[in-house]
C-alpha cells in the first residue's frame, strides 16, 4: 500500500487560514464592516458571543506567524483576502491601507521561501454590499470581478495562483438557507440564487485574472455522499444531497451545466438567476486547479421531515473530532476517484486546500489530530497512487483562530494559540508535521 512518503516529488505542503478567523484589527487602517461583523453581533449567532474582533491578532503579528511558517518548512500557505479592506464598501477607490497589509505579508512570505496562495473571497462580504442583498444580487458578482482585477493588478506579479472562492456550498447554505452564519439569512432552497452569483462572479473574476496571465483555482467543500440504506429511497436521497453539496458547484465550473434540481423542487433557472448565457461565463474561463476541502463524508437517508428531500445521518462506529464529526480518512480517496470518475478529462489537477480536525484543548499531546493527518495523507496517496493528479495539500489550519458560530471553541491549530496572551506554541501536531515534510523531501533530494 502507498503511504503518504510515497506522495510525488515536488508535491507543495502547506497550510491554510482565513482573514476574518485570524487577523483581528476589525476597525483599523480604513476597514469597512463585513457580514460577520455584523452577524456576531447579534445575541445568539455565535456561541459565548465570540467574535473576531481581535482574533489571533494576526493582522499585527503575522512576521512571528511566518516565522512559524518556515520553520514548519512550509512550501505554500494559504490564507484570505478581506474583500472589506480593499474595498470598504465592497465598491469604488481602493483603501491604500488594507491593500499595502497584503502586500507586506505577501512580501514576507516570499522572504520566508513560502509561495503565497490567496483566497479572495473567504465569507467576509462588505456589508455594504449585503444591504443591497449581497449574494442575492447578480451586481454583486460584478462587483467581485472588479475587487479581484484590482488586488490581481497589485500583487499579481509575484502571485502566480490564486483561489476565487472559499467553499460556496458552505455560504450558501449555512449564510443564506439556514441563518448560522453570516449574513444569517434562513431562506431555505430560495437561496440558491446566492449559489449562482458566487459562480458568476468566479467566471468574471477567472477571466480578469487570466487576461493578467494568472491561475485560478476554485476551493469548495466536497463531500463524497453515501445512502444509509440500500433502499431505492435512500439511494434517491443520497442523490438530491449529492446535486446540492458537489454538483452544483463543480459541473457548471467544469461542464458548463447545472444538475438536475428538480429533486429539491429547485426551478432549472434557479429562481429566475440564470440568464442565458451565464453558465458559459462560468465555464469558458476554464479552472487551472480544483480545490478540495476535505473533512468528512455525508450519510444520506429519505427524509423524515416533509420539508426537506433528505435527512443527513450519522456515521456510527468511527471516531469523533471535537466538533462532532466522523473520521473517515478513506472518504477523501473515495471522493476523489469519484471526481476523476465523474469528470475524466475535463477535471483540472487537485489542490486539497483544506483538511484537518478539531481537538479538545485539554489533549496533549494533540494525538487524535496526528492520527487524523496521518490517515488522510495516505489516503491521499493512495488516490495519487490510483492514478488522481493532486498537487499539493494544505491542513486547516495552521493556528487555533475563529471557528465561525463556534467561536473559540474548536481548536484546529497545529499551533496553540492562547487568546488571552496571544501566544503561540506549537503543538506535538506541528512537530510532526514538520518533520513529515522534511522526511518526504529528503527523499528526493538525493
Ligand atoms: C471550512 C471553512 C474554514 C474552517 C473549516 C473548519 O468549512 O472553510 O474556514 O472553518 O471549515
Amino acid at each position: 500500500m502507498p503511504d503518504r512518503l510515497d506522495l510525488p516529488a515536488g508535491f507543495r505542503w502547506g497550510a491554510a487560514t482565513a482573514a476574518y478567523q485570524i487577523e483581528g484589527a476589525v476597525d483599523e487602517d480604513g476597514r469597512g464592516p463585513s457580514v460577520w461583523d455584523v452577524f456576531v453581533a447579534r445575541p445568539g449567532a455565535v456561541r459565548d458571543g465570540h467574535t473576531g474582533a481581535v482574533a489571533c491578532d494576526h493582522y499585527h503579528r503575522y512576521p512571528e506567524d511566518i516565522a512559524l511558517m518556515k520553520d514548519l518548512g512550509l512550501d505554500g500557505y494559504r490564507f484570505s483576502i478581506a474583500w472589506p479592506r480593499i474595498q470598504p464598501t465592497g465598491a469604488g477607490p481602493v483603501n491604500a491601507a488594507g491593500l499595502a497589509f497584503y502586500d507586506r505579508l505577501v512580501d514576507a512570505l516570499l522572504e520566508a521561501g513560502i509561495e503565497p496562495l490567496p483566497t479572495l473571497f473567504h465569507w467576509d462580504l462588505p456589508q455594504a454590499l449585503e444591504d443591497h442583498g449581497g449574494w442575492l444580487n447578480r451586481d454583486t458578482a460584478y462587483r467581485f470581478a472588479e475587487y479581484a482585477g484590482t488586488v490581481a493588478d497589485r500583487l499579481g506579479d509575484r502571485v502566480p495562483a490564486w483561489i476565487t472562492l472559499n467553499e460556496p456550498f458552505v455560504h450558501t447554505v449555512f449564510g443564506y438557507a439556514m441563518g448560522i452564519h453570516g449574513p444569517g439569512r434562513a431562506l431555505m432552497f430560495e437561496a440558491l440564487p446566492a449559489a449562482h452569483h458566487q459562480l458568476l462572479g468566479h467566471g468574471l473574476a477567472a477571466s480578469v485574472l487570466h487576461e493578467r496571465g494568472l491561475k485560478v483555482m476554485l476551493s469548495n467543500n466536497l463531500t463524497p455522499v453515501e445512502p444509509a440504506s440500500g433502499s431505492a429511497e435512500d439511494a434517491a436521497a443520497a442523490q438530491a444531497y449529492d446535486a446540492l453539496h458537489n454538483r452544483l458547484f463543480t459541473d457548471p465550473v467544469l461542464l458548463g451545466r447545472y444538475p438536475d434540481l428538480s429533486a429539491l423542487g429547485v426551478p432549472d433557472d434557479i429562481y429566475g438567476a440564470v440568464h442565458p448565457g451565464d453558465t458559459d461565463l462560468i465555464h469558458t474561463p476554464g479552472l487551472d486547479g480544483l480545490g478540495v476541502n476535505y473533512y468528512n463524508p455525508t450519510r444520506v437517508a429519505a427524509p423524515t421531515d416533509p420539508g426537506l428531500p433528505f435527512d443527513l445521518v450519522d456515521i456510527p462506529d468511527v471516531p469523533h473530532t471535537a466538533f462532532g464529526w466522523p473520521v473517515v480518512p478513506d472518504g477523501l480517496r473515495r471522493l476523489l476517484a469519484h471526481l476523476r470518475e465523474s469528470y475524466g478529462t475535463a477535471l483540472p489537477p487537485i489542490t486539497i486546500t483544506e483538511n484537518g480536525c478539531s481537538v479538545e484543548e485539554s489533549t496533549d499531546p494533540d494525538q487524535p489530530r496526528i492520527d487524523y493527518l496521518a490517515a488522510h495523507l495516505d489516503a491521499l496517496a493512495q488516490a495519487v497512487a490510483e492514478g488522481v493528479d493532486v498537487r499539493g495539500y494544505y491542513t486547516w489550519s495552521l493556528l487555533d483562530n475563529f471557528e465561525w458560530a463556534e467561536g473559540y471553541h474548536q481548536r484546529f491549530g497545529l499551533v496553540h494559540v492562547d487568546f488571552a496572551t496571544q501566544r503561540r506554541t506549537p503543538r506535538a501536531s506541528y512537530a510532526w508535521y514538520r518533520q513529515l515534510i522534511r522526511v518526504h523531501r529528503e527523499r528526493f533530494a538525493k
